[in-house]
Formats: C-alpha cells, structure tokens, sequence
C-alpha cells in the first residue's frame, strides 16, 4: 500500500468502494481516494459482478462530502458520469457518451461504469458521505472480455489505439469529479443536465426496459429530467419515467 496526499494506492483489494467506505467512516476528508492495480471482488450495479484483471483497468472509488441536501445525492450519479466523460474527452478526440444512468460508452459499446453509494442517511446522523466507484477498461485488449461481452464491451485502447497510463487518468478523473460536484452544488444540477444531455447516447434512440412489475417497454429515450430519472416515450406517445434498472439500446436480432 502507498499513501499519496489524498491517494491510497493498493496493489489488490477485494473492492475499492469497501475500502473507501471504511475510510470515510473513520472520517476522511472529502477528495480522499482509493486506486487498486486489481480487485477479487469488484462490484457493478444491479449486484452484478465488476471483473477487475491486473495491469489493464481502472479500479477506483473517491469519496464525496457534498455541500447538497441527501435527497439530492442519487442526482450526484448523474454529476459523477458527467465528471467522467469530460475527462475522458479532455485526452481524445473520440466521441465518448454516457448511457444513462451513468456508464461511459463509445460506438455502442460500454467503456466504463460507476457505482455511488451514500453512507446511512438516518436523522441525525453526521457522518454523511458518498462513495464513487469508477470502472473504465483502459488497456484491455478485446480477447480478454468474456465471450458474453464481446462487441457490447470496448476499452480506451480499442477506440484509440494507444496505450493509457492509468494513474495519470486517475488524476483527471478526480479534478473533474470535484469540479462536477462543485458546480452541482454552487450552480444546481440543471448545469450538470445541460451538458450531459449533449453527451446522451439513448436520446431519441429505440430502447427497452423493464418495468417494477417486470414487463418490458420499448420506446425512445427522452433524456433525463430534473430529478435525474430518465424519460421515455412509448409508441402510443405515453411518457414513462424510470428510476432504476438496466435499459437496453433496441437491437434487432
Ligand atoms: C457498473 O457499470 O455496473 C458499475 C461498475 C463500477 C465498478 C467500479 S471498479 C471500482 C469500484 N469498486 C467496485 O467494487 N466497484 C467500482
């Protein structure tokens, strides 16, 4: 383990974001972050599985300490994808985008992934923090996806053709993470909004979800609102809001 200002850098880890959590309950500072060569057990949305090999992705979870109201923290998810792709597009002039909620795709396919988590937010409770878990495959050669991602998953490498050193993206990503929750909380999320709808990979495309009640949707993507949810519209033009869950670009077979 090396300890760098505000970086804790771990050769392997089980998770990074139950590293930066058991930080942030013993109260480290806002910014404080976690970086892992590897995790055992990386963790993605939904429980699913982050599969995390040695050398060739970025590993890391960074804890936020936002100036916000809790109920406006699931909007910081939001803020978080934004911080990501415009660190991204600060090094390449490829076109990345952001598939809502918050996973960074290139071409149609997905590059990277984030993972907020808050701390308890009963009343009272003074220790208030979230945890956010970024994912990117930097290096990652295409054989090395699982057969189950193959041409759905890329990498910083496949898009660009050129090697990525990652601890030089970690720094990117944290000052744009910090600038992103900065503007969220000086100037409000319509600022966020604006430009994360310029990057809206599902807009106006034909997608499906599934419903609470498990029933699959299909209709267009409007964008997201300003509760952060996204918007879509149903062939019969009925407008549908979602909160959670996996939306699928529409593929015919
Ligand atoms: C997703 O797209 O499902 C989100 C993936 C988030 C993965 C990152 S890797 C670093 C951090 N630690 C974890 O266990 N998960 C996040």
């Amino acid at each position: 383990m090396k300890t760098m200002d505000n970086l804790i850098y771990l050769h392997s880890t089980k998770s990074t974001n139950e590293d930066a959590y058991a930080l942030a309950l013993k109260g480290a500072a806002h910014g404080v972050g976690v970086l892992a060569e590897k995790q055992s057990h990386g963790r993605g949305r939904l429980g699913r599985e982050w599969n995390s090999p040695p050398g060739t992705g970025l590993y890391c979870s960074i804890i936020i300490r936002p100036s916000l109201p809790p109920a406006e923290f699931p909007r910081l998810t939001l803020t978080a994808g934004l911080a990501l792709c415009i660190a991204i597009e600060s090094l390449t002039t490829r076109p990345f985008g952001l598939k809502w909620p918050n996973d960074l795709y290139c071409e149609g396919r997905k590059c990277g992934g984030i993972l907020v988590e808050s701390s308890s937010l009963y009343h009272g409770e003074t220790n208030i923090f979230v945890i956010v878990g970024i994912g990117v495959n930097v290096n990652t050669p295409s054989p090395a996806f699982p057969a189950s991602l193959q041409g759905r998953a890329s990498s910083l490498f496949l898009e660009t053709g050129v090697h990525w050193n990652i601890r030089n993206l970690y720094d990117r990503i944290h000052d744009s993470l910090i600038r992103h929750v900065a503007i969220h909380e000086q100037q409000g999320f319509g600022e966020i909004l604006k430009e994360w709808r310029k990057r809206d990979v599902l807009y106006e495309k034909e997608m499906q979800w599934l419903t609470s009640e498990g029933k699959v949707i299909s209709g267009w993507g409007m964008g997201p609102d300003e509760k952060g949810q996204l918007v879509a519209r149903d062939r019969d033009g009925v407008l549908h809001e979602i909160i959670s869950g996996d939306v699928q670009l529409f593929r015919k077979e």
